[in-house]
């Protein structure tokens, strides 16, 4: 039996001496071609540029104050080169650059505002809403000192917490603490525009039913969307009618999940997500149906059931190789190599401060660190080869790390 079924007559007359002169033909084309560099522009390349920046300078159009949080809506900043926001998917954040005391620092802020306003070339926008958390360290600052008017750069847009219809169910139940609706809100705004096609429930914990940030705009966002946005207040430190009180628990997803399959996404402080993933447990739902936002700073690394007490109360030092310079600075137990490089004034690169988006790669030379599993996105080679991510590695010991800063 013949090894290859195929149609011989479809070949006849192919041979390759057509192909025997190519070369010729392509050596006199170089040879004629002018000694300069091609000018052609590639539109991918163009695309790729506009999708992801690596900086976007903005001015502070606008400033909302919500009590104990401010939205920032933030427009390109033609006169330092930057003259539309990149496009976002709902629920993507921006690491913004700031300088805090001579920290230079940058820290993730989800992009609230709706995906639609960053279409197009002109009048684009994005809107940052920054509540003082804790640590307040940044959103102080930014809360204290940014106003109207002011320049500020920040990242492209990052992030993979938004919605995948190829592994998320049609319906979510978005559990939602303080701040941690601001994800959330962006996805409604996209469900209400057409730009997402998901039905979801948002289940939104705050303490007391005065404190419920952005809480008109997120119902009047419901109210428009048709029945696909439906908003659940849950508050914990307050019965009121027409709220639900206590905790975000199993039952209480149960009582709000609609029939068949849903995933659960889940966005606010650590201690929420610890208890969220329990609840999702008891739901017998597979990993596959919640995440979590991670972005953010690791807090609270000494209550990990594994990390090593003794350690508590430490202090090492860190030496800082960069191109070869090196700088050594005192880097305490609990707080993360890239905390303490942030403090002594050196400029690492940072992104999502949580160990997922790779951005402050950097070579373990020496020492033992601690890295919580779970924030863990370290590959094979990397754990072989001995590279870690300073957001969330906590010294062992005294350590010497080499940096490699990014251009700007
Ligand atoms: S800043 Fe993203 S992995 Fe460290």
């Amino acid at each position: 039996m013949a090894r290859y079924q195929y149609d011989k007559k479809a070949l006849k007359g192919l041979t390759p001496f057509p192909f025997l002169g190519e070369v010729k033909t392509r050596t006199a084309a170089i040879e004629a071609a002018p000694a300069t560099l091609p000018k052609s522009i590639y539109n991918p390349n163009i695309l790729a540029a506009r999708l992801h920046p690596s900086v976007q300078h903005c001015i502070i159009q606008k400033v909302t104050d919500h009590g104990d949080a401010k939205s920032f809506t933030l427009v390109p900043d033609a006169a330092k080169g930057t003259t539309e926001m990149a496009y976002f998917r709902a629920s993507q954040y921006v690491s913004v650059a700031l300088n805090i005391n001579g920290a230079p620092v940058h820290k993730p802020y989800t992009i609230r505002s709706n995906p639609k306003d960053a279409l197009g070339t002109e009048g684009t926008s994005y809107t940052l809403t920054i509540k003082r958390t804790n640590p307040a360290f940044a959103s102080a600052y930014i809360l204290d000192n940014w106003k109207e008017g002011d320049s500020v750069d920040i990242s492209g847009p990052l992030g993979d917490f938004y919605y995948q219809d190829l592994r998320d169910a049609k319906q979510v139940i978005a559990i939602a603490g303080g701040s941690g609706i601001t994800p959330f809100y962006s996805m409604a705004a996209a469900i209400v525009d057409g730009i997402e096609d998901f039905r979801m429930t948002i289940l939104y914990g705050s303490r007391k039913a005065d404190g419920i940030l952005l809480k008109e705009e997120i119902e009047a966002l419901a109210a428009k969307s048709g029945g696909k946005v439906k908003v659940v207040h849950v508050l914990s430190e307050e019965e009121k009618d027409g709220y639900e009180h206590g905790f975000i628990t199993a039952e209480l997803i149960r009582k709000y999940a609609p029939e068949g399959e849903y995933s659960v996404f889940m966005c606010g402080p650590k201690a929420m997500y610890i208890f969220g993933e329990e609840q999702c447990k008891k739901l017998g739902l597979p990993k596959r149906l919640y995440r979590m936002e991670m972005s953010g700073d690791y807090m609270g690394v000494v209550n990990n059931p594994d990390y090593p007490k003794e350690q508590i109360g430490k202090s090492y030092s860190l030496t800082v190789d960069i191109r070869g310079e090196k700088t050594v600075i005192p880097c305490k137990a609990d707080e993360s190599l890239l905390w303490a490089m942030e403090r002594a004034g050196i400029k690492a690169p940072a992104h999502c401060r949580s160990g997922e988006c790779g951005w402050c790669h950097s070579r373990l030379v020496k020492g033992k660190v601690y890295i919580p599993a779970e924030a863990d996105g370290r590959r094979l080679g990397d754990i072989k080869f001995n590279w870690i991510h300073p957001c969330v590695s906590f010294p062992l010991s005294d350590i010497e790390l080499c940096v490699f800063p990014t251009a700007e």
